[in-house]
């Protein structure tokens, strides 16, 4: 069983370089489809979300070459299956984005049914609904959908009832090809589309109004392959944030290799608290907050605060010089990080979709349990200033989505390392 293991009080210094964009890069992967030929993709994060992906493109018949650590060279020549199998949804849920992709140049596509995850149910009954307007017809069986649009996508007019990022993604890369004039209102609006939307474009496509509620796409007869740079990972970029703000020396650290305006909301939250986030060339230099004040914080769909840190920001609540309230809006189950946190001393109840966090002096290192992506990584920066060793296991979760974790902490001088150790519950 890999653990991360944590020796909290080390100051951190220097500077981190964040990766590309998991969000961005799975849904530009998956945008290769749409272009027969070679489509190279670069500053792509290497994590195991984007090899689940890469396995899912290449089941269909695409070639991927790894050109360096960040650069693949994806081939869609040959594509010639239109499925993307259980076993490779049942892994990662956005590998249901290949929808729009695969009904925009076949006019078909069979997906199995994503499930459940540990964030709840997550439906998928938008992308549905919407892609319907444009002419697919849906069918299932044997826990597949099986998607229709063999006699051609054809533009509309559709307004979601939730600005879903997924949602918005699948019925742009499928608009591109769509006969006539797609408009989607009250399309969701964070950064990963816009930068969708610039890829598409530079492929022949016509999309304006990416990163604003209404979304208008111009079908168009083809699209051909491009080079693209994925933009840097604002949630990686938020997670350092919350480590310096916790743990930096003297001098604070830099955070760089993405665009500050994409964590708008976040840096306007951690301000009120009390923390000191400078905008430099390239990303910020945050300092650690002597005292951190309370906060009250919501998610909400961008431009509002993103859900993907809403368990960072509940690390530097529980540390606060009093009481703070963070309600989720966007998932129906993803508090569990906090009962984890809570063995770590935090003072924190849960009421419905609000929790309620009750500053304490610090955390006493333990041994907790990745509940989830931003919940594990999380818990390791808790770690950085918790009295003692702090054990975070079933660390696949931060494998799926923050590149060299360990190393890049490793390197801003914290005590930080990954090991193997015997499965516990093994008799
Ligand atoms: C994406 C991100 C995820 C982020 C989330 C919200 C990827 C790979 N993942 O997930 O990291 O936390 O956006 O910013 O990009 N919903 C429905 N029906 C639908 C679609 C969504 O009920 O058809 C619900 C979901 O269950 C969820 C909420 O809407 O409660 C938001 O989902 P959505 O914005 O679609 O998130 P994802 O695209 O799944």
């Amino acid at each position: 069983m890999d653990i991360i293991r944590v020796e909290g009080g080390h100051a951190l210094a220097g500077s981190v370089c964040v990766s590309g964009a998991k969000n961005s890069a799975l849904k530009l992967m998956a945008a290769t489809l749409l272009a027969p030929g070679v489509t190279t993709l670069q500053n792509v994060p290497n994590i195991s979300d984007v090899h689940v992906m890469g396995k899912v493109l290449k089941r269909m018949g695409a070639t991927i070459e790894v050109a360096d650590e960040h650069s693949l060279v994806i081939d869609t020549s040959n594509v010639d299956s239109w499925e993307a199998p259980y076993e490779l949804v049942a892994k990662m849920r956005a590998s249901t984005a290949v929808m729009g992709p695969l009904l925009g140049r076949f006019g078909r596509a069979k997906i199995a049914m994503p499930g459940g995850c540990n964030l709840g149910a997550r439906k998928i009954d938008m992308h549905i609904l919407g892609l319907e307007a444009l002419g697919v017809k849906f069918d299932t069986d044997h826990g597949y959908i099986h998607a229709d649009a063999s006699e051609g996508l054809i533009g509309a007019n559709v307004t979601l009832e939730f600005a879903s990022v997924g949602a918005t993604e699948n019925l742009i890369m499928a608009a591109v090809r769509a006969r006539g004039t797609t408009v989607i209102d009250n399309a969701a609006r964070e950064p990963e589309i816009v930068d969708l939307a610039n890829m598409l474009n530079s492929m022949g496509a016509k999309i304006v109004g990416a990163g604003t509620p209404v979304v208008q796409i111009e079908g168009v007869k083809e699209l051909h392959p491009t080079t693209h740079r994925v933009i840097g990972d604002r949630i990686e970029a938020g997670t350092f944030i919350v480590a310096g703000a916790l743990a930096a020396g003297e001098d604070g650290i830099e955070v760089r290799g993405f665009n500050s305006n994409h964590l708008g909301m976040v840096i306007k939250k951690f301000e009120l608290m009390g923390i000191d986030i400078e905008h430099i060339e390239g990303g910020v230099r945050v300092r650690r907050a002597e005292r951190i004040l309370p906060v009250d914080i919501q998610t909400l769909p961008f431009p509002g605060f993103p859900t993907d840190m809403q368990a960072q920001a509940m690390v530097l609540s529980a540390l606060a010089d009093g009481s703070s309230v963070i309600t989720e809006n966007i998932f129906e189950n993803r508090f569990m990080f906090a009962s984890e946190l809570v063995r770590m001393g935090a003072d924190i109840r849960i009421e419905s979709h609000h929790a309620m966090i009750h500053g304490v002096k610090g955390f006493s290192g333990a041994q907790v349990v990745s509940p989830d992506l931003r919940g594990g990584a999380a818990l390791v920066v808790a770690g950085l200033v918790a009295d003692g060793y702090t054990e975070v296991s079933a660390i696949h979760h931060i494998d799926r989505g923050y590149e060299h974790f360990v190393k890049k902490l490793e390197d801003l001088g914290a005590c930080v390392q990954r090991a193997t150790i015997p499965d516990p519950t093994d008799e």
